[in-house]
């Protein structure tokens, strides 16, 4: 397959980790923990992946296997994970089958910091681990031998940014922006082809690799539908901004224009119908959940108000956190300081714009199960 790009969180515990940046993340999951708790209840297959208690041989035990696509560095991979194993327990119980083992496979492109997940693990885990290194937009596992898939805030990374953004000559030239938002109609139609091209490796691998009555659930930055605007949503102001710090570099002279008009982040934000198109199209899966969430509403639930505002540089620490590897691959590690400094303050500047942006319905829920 052909190679893969790879920029993954910032590793280690230091002040702009993602152990210590990701508490959006932690808390979009946590708006969907009760959904993957019915999910697993209603619709995870305990019939044939567990063993009943009056098992003829008492020391038999099954082995559910679970994987997280894009785990990064924890913690949030490692409480998503004991949700999802906890309710399978509660399954097993309520209908009378042994509590199975659980091994997790633990997946991220090989440069992410695998040492910290690791150190990280939880000491009282009731269960097997493993790193798995690779892109999952390739093969990770062999057939069937998954019973749950999990990927949280990481299939908007494509593969790589569609190479036609480059081309002058091309509708699709994206030069003085570095992401679809607000850019013409071609550069955002470049984004989804090679999002389509992308999600057609990813649920094809995927099929091979769970076993059939498996379940896959995937958590992932949307748009509600086509009429909203990216750049109404926070990811796509906050897109904006870092683009436009990116233009008052270049005016200052401290990058090129150049070096701006060929840097475009490789993310995409899917609609549900442009997702369940392609789930379709793969025709693998059947489609159990499908809705659209607010990734704030946890949150807003245990501290009275959302903190996304842009009042303070939490949304700078974030966007560092994630993507520092991929600009200073571009720009420079010491144009880094500068970058996110001038993109705090433009946040703090246009909060008005994160306090009035469409929260709701930008986050996808989705549950897969395997066919035959
Ligand atoms: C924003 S983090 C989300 C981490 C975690 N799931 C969470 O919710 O906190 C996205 C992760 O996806 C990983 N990722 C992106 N593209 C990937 C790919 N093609 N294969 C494996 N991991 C990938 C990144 O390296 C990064 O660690």
């Amino acid at each position: 397959m052909a190679a893969v790009e790879s920029y993954p969180m910032k590793g280690g515990d230091g002040s702009f980790s993602y152990t210590k940046n990701s508490t959006f993340q932690k808390s979009a999951s946590s708006a969907v923990q009760g959904l993957i708790c019915s999910a697993i209840t209603e619709k995870f297959d305990a019939m044939n992946f567990l063993l009943p208690i009056t098992a003829t041989t008492p020391s038999a035990t099954a082995t559910i296997r679970l994987a997280d696509l894009g785990c990064s560095v924890g913690p949030n991979t490692f409480t998503a994970m004991q949700n999802v194993m906890d309710t399978i327990e509660t399954k097993a119980k309520s209908l009378s089958f042994k509590n199975p083992q659980f091994q997790v496979f633990f997946n991220d492109h090989a440069g992410n910091d695998f040492n910290t997940l690791f150190t990280s693990l939880p000491f009282d885990r009731a269960y097997f681990s493993a790193g798995v290194p690779g892109s999952f937009y390739g093969r990770l596992f062999p057939d069937s031998s998954l019973h749950f898939i999990h990927s949280s805030y990481s299939l908007q990374w494509l593969s790589k940014e569609p190479k036609e953004l480059l081309n002058k000559e091309s509708e699709a030239w994206n030069g003085g922006r570095i992401h679809y938002t607000s850019a013409p109609r071609g550069v955002e139609d470049a984004y989804a082809r090679q999002f389509s091209e992308d999600m057609e490796l990813f649920l094809g691998e995927r099929a091979r690799e769970l076993v059939v009555g498996g379940m896959m659930v995937l958590i992932m930055p949307c748009i509600p539908d086509e009429t909203v605007a990216h750049s109404q949503v926070p990811a796509g102001i906050m897109f904006d901004l870092l683009g436009a710090s990116l233009v008052d570099m270049a005016e200052a002279g401290v990058i090129s224009q150049e070096q701006v008009d060929s840097f475009n982040l490789p993310i995409y934000g899917v609609s549900p119908m442009e997702m369940q198109s392609l789930v379709k199209k793969n025709g693998r899966f059947s489609i159990e959940r499908m809705e659209l969430t607010d990734p704030t509403s946890a949150r807003k639930n245990n501290e009275g108000g959302s903190k996304t505002t842009g009042d303070d540089n939490t949304i700078a620490n974030h966007l560092r956190a994630g993507m520092e590897g991929i600009f200073s691959k571009h720009f420079g590690v010491e144009k880094i300081d500068e970058l996110f400094d001038r993109f705090s303050k433009k946040t703090i500047e246009f909060s008005d714009k994160f306090k009035s942006s469409i929260k709701q319905g930008t986050q996808l829920f989705i549950v897969l199960v395997k066919k035959n």
